[in-house]
């Protein structure tokens, strides 16, 4: 029998979790000079923002990285994972074509039952799996989730081209969601627009027992940077004008981690100082879908967002989809 509905979902804990394996611009300026390859540490703060990322083992899957953030998010929820009934995880790193991460992190937590399934959304993914959990809850589909935006991005990154390869890096990120009378997630709204696939995508497929086509993630990171910009503003007003509020009564603002000078143009179009921006992106790099969660509960574990706190949370990625939640922690 399914659960009642409720009135609104609540992030109960979080958790993250990063490889060990950091990559500093410097470490992977001189891998890619080995190639013949030009970069240098001062190109990719000044363009981006970042200064290191972290990549998983070639032991390690998207899967492996998900249940230690998972298990961080339960503990910090004071919830064991059979009380768990709704799993998803965003990702375009699976470990399989199929069954879904989210299946195999069922099986390695140990649980089993609930509804498990994979988003794929792409650096969207986790606000649209959000999103999601957020309806299931209060439709009465499930009561207790666990959201998970984990990625393996080193796996699909072309080494031979320095225009996207200085971007990414693995990691993963998790929420427990449960349903609650007290708020919770306000509002939430997703988009897409498939005219812009072109623009960042992994073109390659599996068929006839071959990787077929270009397995690496190709970009056009300017048409992706101008189109991001207009979008995370109109979809962060939708959402608090969806709330009733406004962008001043904005604690936090959580942005995907692709590039400082993306987020700081958020923030400045919605009137918010730059000390309310969590950045993650300079220690981390664009962990795809795992870069809100990381954030997020980067800034929980580190005595920035406390309970009350509105956050809003901000995606943009290939697709080219778009989304944004505003919650009060
Ligand atoms: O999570 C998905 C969302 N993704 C994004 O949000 C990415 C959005 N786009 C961006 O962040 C930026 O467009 C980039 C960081 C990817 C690139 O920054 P840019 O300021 O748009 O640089 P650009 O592409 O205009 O390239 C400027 C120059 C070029 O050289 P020329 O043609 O001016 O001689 C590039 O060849 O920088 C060169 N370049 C590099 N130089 C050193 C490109 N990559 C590198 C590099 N190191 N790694």
């Amino acid at each position: 029998m399914n659960p009642s509905p409720a009135n609104y979902s609540r992030i109960t804990g979080t958790g993250s979790h990063l490889p060990p394996g950091r990559v500093s611009n410097a470490d992977l300026a001189a891998r890619l000079a080995a190639d013949g390859i030009e970069t240098s540490d001062a190109w990719i703060v000044e363009r981006t923002g970042i200064k290191a990322r972290h990549f998983a083992d070639a032991g390690a899957q998207t899967s492996d990285l998900a249940v230690h953030a998972a298990r961080h998010a339960l503990e910090a929820a004071g919830c064991r994972p059979e009380q768990i009934d709704l799993l998803i995880v965003a990702t375009s790193t699976p470990d399989m074509i199929f069954p879904s991460t989210a299946c195999i992190v069922q099986r390695k937590l140990g649980m089993h039952g609930g509804a498990a399934f994979d988003v794929q959304a792409v650096c969207t993914g986790f606000v649209y799996a959000l999103a999601m959990a957020d309806s299931m809850i209060r439709t009465g589909l499930a009561t207790r989730a666990l959201v998970i935006g984990a990625e393996v991005f080193s796996r699909i990154l072309d080494f031979k081209d320095r225009t996207t390869c200085v971007l990414f890096g693995d990691g993963a990120g998790a929420v427990v969601l449960e349903a609650s009378d007290t708020p919770g997630v306000l509002a939430s709204e997703l988009h897409a627009d498939g005219r812009h696939v072109g623009i960042l995508c992994v073109p390659g497929q599996v068929a006839g027992g071959q990787v077929t086509g270009d397995p690496f993630l190709r970009m056009d990171g300017q048409a992706v940077f101008k189109l991001a910009v207009g979008v995370l503003d109109s979809v962060s007003r939708s959402v608090l004008a969806k709330a009733g509020r406004t962008a001043d009564s904005v604690r936090w603002l959580v942005p995907h981690q692709a590039n400082i000078r993306i987020m700081q143009s958020a923030a400045r179009k919605l009137g918010l100082p730059a000390d309310r921006v969590v950045v993650t992106v300079d220690e981390q790099g664009n962990t795809s879908a795992a870069s809100i969660p990381l954030a997020l509960d980067t800034a929980v574990r580190g005595g920035r967002i406390a309970r009350g706190d509105s956050v809003l949370l901000q995606g943009v990625g290939g697709g080219f989809t778009w989304g944004a939640v505003l919650l009060d922690f």
